[in-house]
């Protein structure tokens, strides 16, 4: 088998059996505020376009690029698909030009020509764009595991489906906490520490848990060449910065004793039984110099793109638009669908844009203007963004203005995920399935027991495997996917109050039920 890797979490596959496409990014997403690092734009694309199989695993932008595909990709590929909740992706993919399917069962492997295929796919609200996925690959020379994004909570089928030769495993921040938050600074690099840690901490776990031969970074740092957010670029190896590149995650797993196999847009991977040979696209100089002078790199780079920044900016706004006449006619009838998820936030969210103070009232399921009254969440948008927002009806707030960083907010108390799950889910099919979704949300009866305290196997938040991925440390469990935090004393969710643990410590035959 041999990998090319193409930047971000784009990989070419080539086999005996078949080539495969995985997610090329080529193309500034989220208002022109994330670009690919390093530049991958030099990659021959007409000749890495002519594949077998195409591999999109989910529809944020850093992923689908459907500028791109629709360039480069020829419609001939057949395209693997995850057993997703709305046919989103597909119908994306169709308007695109792409005829050919196959979808995946979660978790089941399946032959193609002589490839063996499985696709691990999460279909949480808040997943990706209502999913997310992993995929691997066997043929029969080598298996490799491409997890991108996907936070897997379920490892069993990865298990059975092994050995993997090669893990591409994902590390890096993507989300907006906490730099956007109205705090202190100590206390954004405070958080900004702990989530940079969290990221890492989390890809070698995952690393660990999966036990493949080689790991293999991918699937970011994106790059801000946008002077207005050049600072979130981790220029210094910031300790708080959450955008730590894959030097950072190689020198972690070193320490934990695991082989990391730094890789840039063009590196290839020959993988077999008794090999695993890396060529390198350059020179030692020529390829780290991104890394090693990463401020110069992106000044240039960012030079390179400064046309297409323009004109993603000369693009936004809308000004003929009654904000709230139009978020009106379009929220209120998706707030009728959502009684599980409004009752989850629980009281009114606050959206300004210039002189609109316009509250999404998630009690009275209304769009009106601002009273007199306290605001859990607010979100502050320039208003020509908002306008493209409702202009476009975009369905996913979360993969377009929230990853751009191009907003701030306040909250009183701690992290709401229904807020998020909402404004990801601007659609009638999304919102349906994302209201059911949270409704029906059991609990696993399964515990296990970490330290000397027995709890639910799966954590409540997105049911992680806290077998593999809880840690305690006193009396505190923390998640290791998304760094949830549990007073094991009280049961009680300490990033989210609407959350919380069935704890039994174990020396103490004394049972206390604790109700969310
Ligand atoms: S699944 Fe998100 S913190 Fe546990």
């Amino acid at each position: 088998m041999r990998i090319t890797t193409l930047g971000h979490a784009g990989l070419h596959i080539e086999t005996a059996h078949g080539s495969i496409l995985c997610d090329p990014w080529v193309n500034p997403a989220f208002f022109a505020s994330w670009f690919p690092f390093p530049d991958n734009r030099y990659l021959d694309w007409h000749a890495l376009g002519q594949v077998d199989y195409l591999f999109v695993s989910h529809l944020h932008s850093d992923h689908f690029d459907p500028r791109h595909l629709a360039s480069y990709v020829s419609r001939d590929a057949t395209v693997l698909l995850p057993d997703y909740p709305t046919d989103e992706l597909q119908s994306s993919l169709q308007q695109i030009g792409f005829k050919n399917f196959i979808r995946f069962a979660d978790n089941r492997p399946r032959m193609i020509g002589g490839l063996s295929v499985m696709i691990s796919s999460l279909v949480a609200p808040t997943d990706g764009a209502v999913g997310d996925a992993a995929i691997s690959i066997d043929d029969g020379v080598a298996r490799i595991l491409n997890q991108n994004d996907a936070k897997i909570t379920d490892f069993d089928p990865i298990h059975r489906y092994g050995p993997y030769d090669a893990h591409f495993v994902q590390f890096t921040g993507a989300n907006w906490w906490p730099w956007v938050y109205d705090l202190p600074d100590p206390a954004k690099r405070t958080f900004g520490a702990a989530k940079r840690k969290n990221g890492l901490d989390r890809a070698r776990r995952f690393a660990q848990t999966v036990g493949a031969r080689y790991i293999v970074p991918s699937a970011g740092p994106a790059c801000f060449l946008d002077d207005e957010l050049f600072h979130y670029n981790d220029l210094d190896d910031c300790e708080s910065n959450t955008f730590p590149d894959q030097t950072v995650l190689l020198e972690h797993l070193a320490q934990h004793g695991l082989t990391g196999v730094f890789n840039v847009p063009g590196t290839v991977i020959e993988v077999g039984p008794d090999r695993f040979d890396v060529v390198q696209p350059g020179p030692e100089a020529v390829i780290r110099r991104p890394f090693d002078d990463k401020r110069g790199y992106l000044r240039n780079y960012g030079i390179s793109r400064r046309a297409e920044i323009l004109e993603e900016r000369a693009s936004w706004g809308c000004p003929d638009l009654d904000l709230l006449a139009e978020l009106k006619s379009w929220f209120e009838p998706l707030l009728a669908k959502a009684d599980y998820i409004a009752a989850g936030v629980g009281g009114p969210v606050l959206l300004v844009s210039g002189e609109e103070r316009m509250v999404v009232d998630f009690t009275t399921l209304e769009v009106r203007r601002l009273a007199d009254e306290k605001c859990r969440y607010t979100f502050t948008i320039d208003r020509r963004l908002l306008e493209t927002l409702v202009a476009r009806r975009e369905p996913d707030w979360v993969n377009s203005i929230f990853l751009s960083l191009r907003f701030s907010a306040t909250r009183i108390g701690q992290y709401n995920e229904y807020v998020y799950a909402f404004f990801s889910c601007l659609s009638a099919e999304r919102i349906e399935y994302a209201n059911t979704w949270y409704s029906r949300q059991a609990a696993d009866d399964e515990r296990i027991q970490l330290g000397e305290w027995t709890i639910p196997r799966r954590c409540p938040h997105r049911n992680a495997d806290l077998q593999q991925l809880g840690e305690v440390l006193g009396d505190t469990l923390t998640c290791q996917m998304h760094g949830w935090r549990f007073d094991l004393r009280t049961g009680r969710c300490l990033t989210s109050p609407k959350f919380s643990l069935d704890v039994e410590r174990v020396a103490d035959p004394a049972r206390t039920e604790y109700v969310t």
